[in-house]
């Protein structure tokens, strides 16, 4: 996620800016730019890389300006270029911009603004709402308040949008749509930051936007307005948090940060791909229908955490497509002499997009003439330049090891590619397409009422914190958030634990089971609901004790758990997107009453570029 700092007062910008993008570097960044306004004109300096890179650039050179913005982004629409990097300007060169989100609509203005005549100079969604305000301003001639409020009621998506203009030397606007943007004023200065820890050295009082609302920062005060354009009073908080807690947004952990951003990881990776008939719109892939029609195998590939992910998402593909799919370890594909051609589809999943196993597994599809699709959480990375066609999960910078927003993310993309190959290929009815969409839709909103179950988690994770093993068992799509949620166990609470198929109990890891060996189940929706209660009897009967992931409200799951963690119901084949997380709350809560690191587990890397 794209972090930025604004400074407007007596002082010189460029030292606060700059500390204040160092400041939320922990969010990860692929470039850094800074805007100052300098004698009636406005300097940008942007660089890929580092913020070192910028300070390089910037060192020798005179940047000295009251008034200015900075910006490390986060790449999502471009690659992380120097031109794509922020602050963004109008053709002017008066304004300076920089965004935080995704503009959905950036197409459509993108054309209109080039067909009023503006050039744009990056590939950004960015710089379009840069043009945007200034076609507004040259219209109305009006504040840079007034032209942000008119700009905001145009754009769609989530965007924090924070702008500066040479006209206004003592003004910054910025504007909050479901993006988190802070604002605050001290002693003879204002400032604007994406996060808390950017304004925490100047000031502890800070105004967190609401929603759909605009503020204008002046030296010493804040007004805030709705985006009726009707001043509201601001809603003040003091922040008594240190700078460890503030990167953490307050969580003890990242992890536990991040599993709480879930919500926001799932809408933003479905924002902008599907359209108002209910169609999906995935202008990343851009194969001819002919040519989807033609595929008869896929075949995904990944590791850890991705593999589950792709797992889960076999039954989605198969069901909706009636393609056949096979999962395969990256690790293994290429040294067991696949079976692919032109008419194979490889997906490659990996959040990091670095994963050296699963980058020499797409490569060698590749070689095998198969078409290759990549599934990834960073922009500009290894497998975006090897894949035909790349799918972005947009979960934001994942920090904690234990990979959890991202495993959503990708279990949400996954499902969209399938739908759009189905929808290609006629393969399901259009009325179960607009259904499931719909109901892929509320997931945002479900996964907050999942979240509610981190009491109940917490408790059991006291109980059950000394065990030696653990088993997780599920059936179907139950079946990858059980290897899920016993990978995430393992990993940081370093407790042996195996997920397994809970039909396969009988044939061997049964013979583990005894009095107090925890058994995590998780009751995937019907029609495997009535065997997977079979199968926590025959648990029950060993003496074990049974940790049920269920539908709410469910009796007879209640019945026969030692300890629920109740989900709302939705489609069988979504269920994975809910279920995890009780189990991602529980590796947390065990790792953190054993009294380790959740972020940071042993012998363990975010991202593994060896073999
Ligand atoms: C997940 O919690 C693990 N850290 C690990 O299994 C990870 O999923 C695996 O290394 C694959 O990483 P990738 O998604 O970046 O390719």
């Amino acid at each position: 996620m794209c972090g930025i700092v604004g400074y407007v007062g007596g002082g010189q910008a460029l030292p606060v800016l700059l500390d204040g993008m160092r400041k939320l570097e922990y969010r990860g960044y692929d470039s850094a730019g800074i805007a100052i306004l300098l004698n009636g004109k406005m300097g940008t300096v942007r660089r890929a890389g580092r913020i070192q890179n910028l300070e390089e650039e910037l060192e020798g050179r005179s940047f000295e300006g009251n008034l200015g913005i900075g910006h490390t982004r986060w790449a999502t629409h471009g690659a992380p270029t120097d031109e794509n990097a922020h602050p963004h300007q109008d053709c002017t060169e008066r304004l300076a911009l920089v965004h935080n989100g995704i503009i959905e609509n950036h197409d459509v203005l993108r054309s209109r603004l080039e067909a009023e005549g503006h050039a744009f100079k990056s590939a950004t969604d960015t710089e379009v709402a840069a043009h945007l305000i200034e076609s507004i301003l040259e219209r109305r001639n009006c504040s840079l308040k007034d032209a942000v409020l008119e700009a905001v009621s145009i754009l769609k998506g989530a965007f924090a949008l924070v702008c500066i203009h040479a006209a206004e030397p003592d003004v910054i606007v910025a504007a909050r749509s479901q993006a988190p943007i802070i604002v605050g004023a001290g002693d003879g200065v204002g400032l604007v930051g994406s996060d808390i820890p950017a304004l925490l050295q100047h000031t502890r009082d800070v105004i967190p936007l609401r929603d759909r609302q605009v503020a204008r920062v002046r030296p010493g005060s804040v007004e805030v307005f709705g985006f009726d354009g009707k001043q509201v009073v601001p809603e003040q908080v003091h922040i008594d948090w240190d700078l460890e807690a503030a990167e953490k947004g307050g969580y003890e952990d990242f992890m536990l940060k991040e599993i709480h951003e879930q919500p926001y990881a799932v809408r933003d990776t479905m924002r902008g791909r599907f359209d108002e008939k209910g169609r999906v719109v995935l202008d990343e892939v851009k194969w001819d229908t002919d040519t989807i029609r033609a595929i008869n195998k896929i075949v995904v590939v990944a590791c850890g955490t991705s593999f589950n992910a792709g797992m889960a998402a076999k039954h989605a593909i198969e069901h909706w497509t009636r393609i056949p799919v096979e999962l395969d370890l990256a690790s293994e594909f290429r040294y067991r002499d696949p079976v692919l051609d032109e008419h194979g589809l490889v997906i490659g999943i990996t959040q990091s997009g670095e994963t050296a196993d699963t980058l020499a597994a797409i490569r060698f599809a590749g070689e095998m003439g198969a078409k290759v699709v990549a599934v990834t959480n960073v922009v500009g990375s290894s497998i975006t330049r090897d894949a035909d066609a790349v799918l972005f999960t947009h979960a934001g910078p994942e920090i904690g090891v234990a990979a959890t927003k991202t495993f959503l993310a990708q279990l949400v993309a996954l499902n969209i590619l399938a739908l759009y190959l189905a929808q290609e290929r006629d393969s399901m009815p259009e009325d179960k397409r607009l259904e499931t969409i719909e109901a892929m839709a509320r997931l945002p909103e479900l996964i907050e009422k999942v979240l509610d179950v981190e009491g109940a988690v917490a408790k059991a994770a006291k109980k059950y914190a000394d065990a030696s093993d653990f088993l997780f068992i599920g059936r179907g799509v139950g079946t990858a958030v059980a290897m899920e949620g016993a990978l995430k166990l393992k990993e940081i609470s370093y407790i042996h634990a195996e997920g397994y198929a809970a039909g396969e109990l009988k044939h061997g890891a049964i013979a583990l089971l005894q009095e107090g060996v925890p058994v995590v189940a998780v009751m995937t929706g019907q029609p495997l609901y009535e065997k997977m209660l079979a199968n926590v009897e025959e648990v029950r009967a060993r003496g074990a004790s049974t940790i049920l992931v269920a539908p709410h409200g469910d009796e007879r799951a209640r019945e026969l758990a030692d300890d629920i963690f109740e989900v709302p119901q939705v489609k069988p084949l979504l269920t994975p997107v809910l279920d995890t997380i009780p189990l991602q709350l529980l590796a947390y809560f065990v790792a953190k009453e054993r009294g380790l690191s959740p972020d940071k587990p042993r012998n363990l890397a975010k991202s593994v570029t060896v073999e």
